[in-house]
């Protein structure tokens, strides 16, 4: 499947300038963090919204004969991912014709089921497979992130090298050598033990800040739960918080230092950032501006990670402080490992099942009702009284 992905995106890099991702959750965070986080060579772009205005604007800005777009969706149903692809189907088979069209549409879904697969058995599109078993949260390592990774030019050995050796550190039985262990032990604890039912991921790095967005559903999916894997109820789960540093220190950090004692804050920290600004030095007789110059922005950021990890602990706030030497697709890769390991291993702590979600599914399904899919018609109905009580009661 590696040697296809990579081939594919070659191939496709030889004849296009620019990717769109069409896909949402976690068929389009994963790309979205590993786009942030290491410079493209080659344009991708992530349309993960239904949003009329932003969606339309992309679409108005490319030049389609140079466009290749990367249909995402496991389930092969997403109602989003499915809107989108209607539309730039549709606008393809206009402007490019029914011969050229489908050379412009590359689907990654499940093997075997769903729409999109017919579709792509129908159409002759080409096609990527999300392994069995692996949904969406848990597959940027897979052709869903692999193949927008390897179109922008990402080195993706890299990435499942850095993958592989933290799988390696996560096979220690001892707890205190497992890093993806103890951190699902850590947060496990703090939020049944301590209440601190919030975890802010905070990374000191923008180009991180993706990846903060990418672990939220990872963790808010996989964790929140009614019921147990026994059928027990349960209501669990620790609400992931994104926040980002230095910015989010004028914002957010009042309220981690002295708001209510329910959260941990887990920084992500950079040893090098990969390059620096150095502040030159000015205006020595001002004390307030004298004391910067001669150090360097990444410095200065990273001196401000320390301030606020240590003012959090006078606080007697809890901080997990998880550090890297530097952001390349090897670190990377053991990132979303450590954190998709740390994930399940809380699963088992909470006794949930990690790999379902089936507290959204009733917002599907009256979406469904609302757009006139046949089988949902009595949440059609459910929709409509809800709206003409809320209108008359306002
Ligand atoms: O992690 C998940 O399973 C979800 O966030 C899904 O990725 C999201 O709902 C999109 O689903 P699909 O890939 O089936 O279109």
């Amino acid at each position: 499947a590696l040697a296809v992905t990579k081939a594919l995106a070659a191939e496709l890099r030889a004849e296009c300038d620019t990717l769109v991702v069409l896909g949402i959750g976690g068929s389009a965070l994963g790309t979205k963090a590993l786009l942030g986080a290491v410079e493209p060579t080659r344009r991708v772009v992530v349309a993960d919204n239904v949003d009329p205005w932003t969606f339309g604007k992309l679409l108005d800005g490319l030049d389609l004969t140079r466009t290749v777009f990367n249909v995402i969706s496991k389930s092969g149903e997403t109602a989003e991912t499915m809107a989108q692809f209607l539309i730039v189907r549709d606008l393809l088979l206009r402007q490019l014709g029914a011969v050229d069209y489908a050379k412009h549409i590359v689907i990654t879904t499940d093997s075997d089921a769903g729409a999109l697969r017919q579709i792509v058995h129908d159409e002759g599109f080409r096609a990527l497979e999300v392994p069995a078993g692996v949904g969406g949260r848990f597959s940027v390592l897979t052709a869903v992130g692999l193949f927008p990774a390897a179109f922008a030019g990402m080195r993706i050995d890299d990435l499942l090298a850095g993958a592989a050796w933290m799988d390696s550190r996560c096979l220690d039985a001892k707890l205190w050598r497992n890093p993806a262990h103890l951190l699902g032990a850590l947060l496990y604890l703090a939020d049944t033990r301590h209440q601190q039912n919030v975890v802010v991921m905070m990374p000191y790095s923008d180009r991180l800040h993706p990846f903060a967005s990418w672990f939220a559903p990872l963790w808010a999916e996989s964790l929140g739960k009614a019921e147990t894997v026994d059928g027990a109820p349960a209501h669990v789960g620790q609400t992931p918080l994104t926040a980002v540093g230095a910015t989010d220190q004028h914002s957010l950090l009042q309220l981690f230092a002295e708001g209510p004692v329910d959260k941990v804050v887990m920084m992500l920290r950079l040893e090098d950032h990969g390059r620096e600004l150095p502040i030159p030095a000015a205006y020595a007789d001002l004390d307030s501006l004298g004391y910067l110059g001669g150090a360097g922005l990444g410095q200065l950021l990273n001196r401000e990670q320390h301030a606020t990890e240590l003012a959090l602990v006078q606080q007697q706030r809890p901080v997990i402080t998880l550090s890297l030497p530097q952001l390349n697709p090897f670190t990377l890769g053991q990132l979303f490992y450590l954190f998709e390991v740390a994930t399940v291993f809380a699963a088992a702590l909470y006794h949930v099942n990690p790999f379902d979600q089936p507290g959204v599914h009733a917002s599907y399904r009256l979406t469904y009702g609302q757009m006139g899919r046949s089988g949902f018609e009595t949440e059609r109905a459910a929709v409509e009284a809800w709206v003409a009580r809320k209108r008359s009661e306002y």
